[in-house]
């Protein structure tokens, strides 16, 4: 069975939709930057290796990297999921985990990248926000995208509601292109990602919705 290692750096909630998924893999271990954030519990609390690499302990990212690299591949895992895990990592890093690192973030991307993405979102009055899940490249939240989800912009939306709208998609999306991975359904070829036996429709997400 293939196997996967995820990276937290707080509240863990996307760990958690890996975690409950039933995935066609093993999840060999759960390593955060932050010995306090809260996913650490929820994860040692289901049975699963907990492992804390606090970044304040390292002089520089090189190191950091480095001692992180050498605790991922002591599992071997077939992939690497990054889930809110808040550090930026180096090239090296990167190229290392090159087609075997995933992140998800909150926003269409190449919208939005960084940090606050929904208040960007808002400040730019966009109609329609979501979520994506990529592999990982040099730059940051860039990278080859495996799938999106697409949620309206509400004209009451504070950060706060639309990010918990984009969340309960981030928790369907994430583990589905974790699944598609373990079951080699992925071709990676330069910036583009086919899912093999997609579905696709013709569907549209209108925001606002059309006249009735
Ligand atoms: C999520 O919105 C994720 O997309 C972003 O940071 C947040 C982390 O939330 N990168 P959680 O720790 O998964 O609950």
């Amino acid at each position: 069975m293939k196997s996967l290692v995820i990276l937290i750096s707080g509240r863990g909630s996307n760990m958690q939709a890996l975690l409950e998924a039933n995935l066609p893999a093993r999840i060999a271990a759960v390593i955060s930057n932050k010995p306090e954030a809260p996913g650490l519990e929820i994860a040692r609390s289901r049975g699963y290796e907990t492992i804390v690499l606090d970044q304040r302990s390292y002089p520089d990212r090189e190191v950091f990297d480095q001692k992180l690299a050498e605790v991922i591949d002591a599992y071997a895992p077939d992939l690497v999921a990054l889930a809110g895990f808040m550090r930026l990592l180096g090239g090296s890093f990167v190229s290392r985990y090159e087609g075997r690192l995933i992140n998800i973030h909150p926003s269409l991307l190449p919208a939005f990248p960084g940090l606050h993405p929904h208040r960007q979102a808002l400040k730019e009055g966009v109609k329609v926000h979501g979520c994506t899940v990529h592999f990982v490249t040099a730059e940051t939240d860039r990278g080859p995208i495996i799938i999106q989800a697409a949620v309206q912009v509400i004209p009451s939306d504070t950060e706060e509601t639309l990010a918990a709208r984009v969340l309960q998609q981030e928790h369907r999306i994430y583990p589905e292109a974790v699944r598609w991975f373990m079951k080699d359904r992925l071709k990676l070829s330069d910036n583009s990602v086919e899912v093999s036996d997609a579905d696709f429709d013709d569907s549209v997400l209108y925001s606002p919705g059309l006249s009735k």
